[in-house]
């Protein structure tokens, strides 16, 4: 019986750790994103962090704002004023300013489309992606990225966050970057700052999947019925078996 319960228990939780998104971040540690997406207050300021400082270049094509609204209990008005810089529909999704082709001769690259990309890349990519860039004056935008080498994307937050230089350890003639330091202070405390990118990341989580709280709790209550039914059955069955025996 023992046995038994070991393994439903280990299978359960291999169920259940089965949609981690495993992401490569060629060797600099991932740092621990920790987003609630229940928190709609938090859910609430990463809307605006992304319609404010990322919208002008992503789009989140699969995202509407009349959805964002009814899911983040914003009215209407605060969604078409916060959120819809462009002025467009309230039911139309959150579409990018800049148009790929200029994109492209500006930066190098087009910008991805931002709704799924919490889920190929998982919370913890993105939080330390955003806090990974670094100065670099022989890029074109004068910033490098610790965990995506060369990235197209200038550093958006270095006002806030204030501008930070890379670290590396040398072993054996090798050199890697194990690290970044603040040269230059910005104009948020780091606390401030780092809460911000916090509500930003949980803002794409929940765009990746709008009904995970949903899907949750739901499987709380799964789990919960399996293991009363797991129960039932194994009382049933050495009731079957009893005279067998
Ligand atoms: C000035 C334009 C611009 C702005 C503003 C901008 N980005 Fe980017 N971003 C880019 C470009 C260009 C790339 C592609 C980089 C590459 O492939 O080298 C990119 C790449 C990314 C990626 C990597 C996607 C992937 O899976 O490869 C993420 C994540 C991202 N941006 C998030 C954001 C967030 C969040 C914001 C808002 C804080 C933001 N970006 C603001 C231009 C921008």
């Amino acid at each position: 019986m023992k046995k038994t319960i070991t393994i439903l228990l280990f299978a359960t939780i291999a169920i259940m750790n089965m949609g981690t998104v495993l992401a490569s971040s060629g060797g600099y540690p991932l740092a621990a994103a920790n987003v609630n997406v229940d928190d709609k207050e938090s859910l609430q300021r990463g809307a605006k962090v992304f319609s404010e400082y990322c919208l002008s270049c992503h789009s989140a094509k699969f995202v509407r704002f009349n959805r964002v609204a009814t899911d983040l209990d914003m009215t209407e008005g605060e969604v078409m004023e916060n959120l819809n810089h462009l002025g467009v529909k309230f039911g139309s999704t959150m579409t990018a300013v800049m148009t790929d082709e200029y994109a492209k001769e500006a930066f190098g690259a087009v910008p991805p489309d931002l709704s799924l990309v919490a889920r190929s890349r998982g919370v913890d990519w993105l939080y330390t992606y955003l806090v990974s860039f670094y100065k670099d004056s022989t890029k074109t935008t004068g910033h490098n990225n610790a965990i995506f080498k060369d990235v197209g994307m200038p550093n958006i937050f270095w006002k806030q966050e204030g501008v930070k230089e890379a670290v590396y350890e040398e072993h054996d003639g090798v050199k890697t970057l194990t690290g970044l330091k603040v040269v230059e202070k910005g104009t948020m405390s780091p606390e401030e700052f780092d809460t911000m990118v916090r509500d930003l990341v949980a803002f794409l989580s929940y765009i990746g999947e709008p009904n995970q709280s949903y899907r949750k709790s739901l499987g709380i209550y799964v789990l919960i019925f399996l293991f009363i039914f797991f129960g039932v059955a194994y009382a049933m069955k050495k009731d079957y078996w009893k005279d067998v025996h």
